[in-house]
């Protein structure tokens, strides 16, 4: 086999109080098709997303994590790699566009080298280059992941939440680095606050195993990263405010932002909440576009 075609979909990461920690898969997805060619260099084909500027070469993430499996199976076997990718996860809004790169080259790597490595070890390789776990554990598994790192070694447990979710995306046009996002945070954080997180990422989990999700509106709150972000996201509180309103549980940063995703139940108006959302950040003089979307139970599929 020397070409295979591989599906990631988009992640939200920190769901509230979970930051670096916890995560989700939704029904919004990358595909890449990666051949091996008898031609050297590298080739690259994109429709969609980040078509204009994503370029073939090495520390392009989606060929360096292919890479990255394929020269320790291979011995450093050189080789020729065309990759076509069809994007619909735009790109640093913190919908794990990054993650789904890396995942996608991992893993259609993986699949040219007979399976060398598990999932549990991708998550390994993923996270190494990531820097933390929680975007490419749920884009490996699917699902909602809760990972932590011990001694170095990324783990997650993976849930499926008691009962189905809507997540209402809202994506501004303007970008937020992830980079920038994260020199925002302080160093350190009152106890109080932590004590906060805490008890909220615990309901979270909670709420989502039980399916008691008349909690969410207090388990999606966060004291941790969100305050020290509202500023580079103008008018954050009131989108919140307006999703709640127009009936959602509550609101988040999806990952670093700048998207903000509300959680609602299947029949609420998921697109009133849209809406609701998109009005409020026009009046800040941004325009956003929505995806109303559903949890991805199966992470990264060979298709
Ligand atoms: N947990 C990360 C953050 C997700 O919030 O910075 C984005 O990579």
């Amino acid at each position: 086999m020397n070409k295979v075609t591989v599906r990631v979909p988009a992640t939200s990461a920190n769901c509230g109080p979970g930051f670096d920690t916890l995560g989700l898969a939704v029904d919004l997805y990358n595909e890449a098709t990666y051949e091996i060619t008898d031609t050297k260099g590298f080739q690259l084909e994109v429709t969609g997303e980040g078509a204009e500027y994503l370029k073939p070469f090495g520390r392009n993430l989606a060929f360096a994590s292919f890479l990255r499996v394929w020269n320790k199976v291979m011995d450093g076997k050189r080789i020729g790699l065309k990759v076509k990718m069809i994007n619909r996860i735009p790109m640093s809004r913190g919908l794990g566009s990054s993650s789904s790169a890396i995942v996608a080259g991992l893993y259609a790597a993986n699949c040219l080298c007979d399976n060398y490595y598990t999932r549990d070890e991708l998550l390994n390789i993923a996270t190494e280059i990531e820097g933390h776990p929680d975007n490419v554990a749920p884009a490996i598994y699917g699902g909602f992941t809760i990972s932590y790192m011990e001694n170095s070694e990324a783990h997650s447990l993976k849930l499926i939440p008691a009962k189905p979710l809507q997540f209402i995306a809202v994506v501004p046009d303007s970008k937020l680095p992830t980079v920038l996002a994260r020199q925002a945070i302080p160093k350190t954080i009152p106890h109080g606050d932590a004590v906060y997180n805490a008890s909220r990422a615990s309901l979270l989990v909670g709420a989502l195993a039980s399916g008691n999700y008349e909690y969410l509106s207090m388990a999606l709150d966060d004291k941790l990263h969100q305050p020290y972000r509202a500023h580079l996201i103008p008018g954050l509180y009131d989108v919140f405010a307006a999703a709640k309103a127009a009936g959602a549980y509550n609101a988040i940063i999806s990952g670093a932002g700048s998207t903000v995703m509300a959680y609602a139940a299947p029949e609420a108006d998921g697109e009133a909440i849209a809406k609701a959302m998109v009005a409020t950040f026009a009046q800040q003089g941004e325009h956003a576009c929505y995806h109303i979307l559903h949890l991805d139970t199966q992470g990264v599929q060979a298709i």
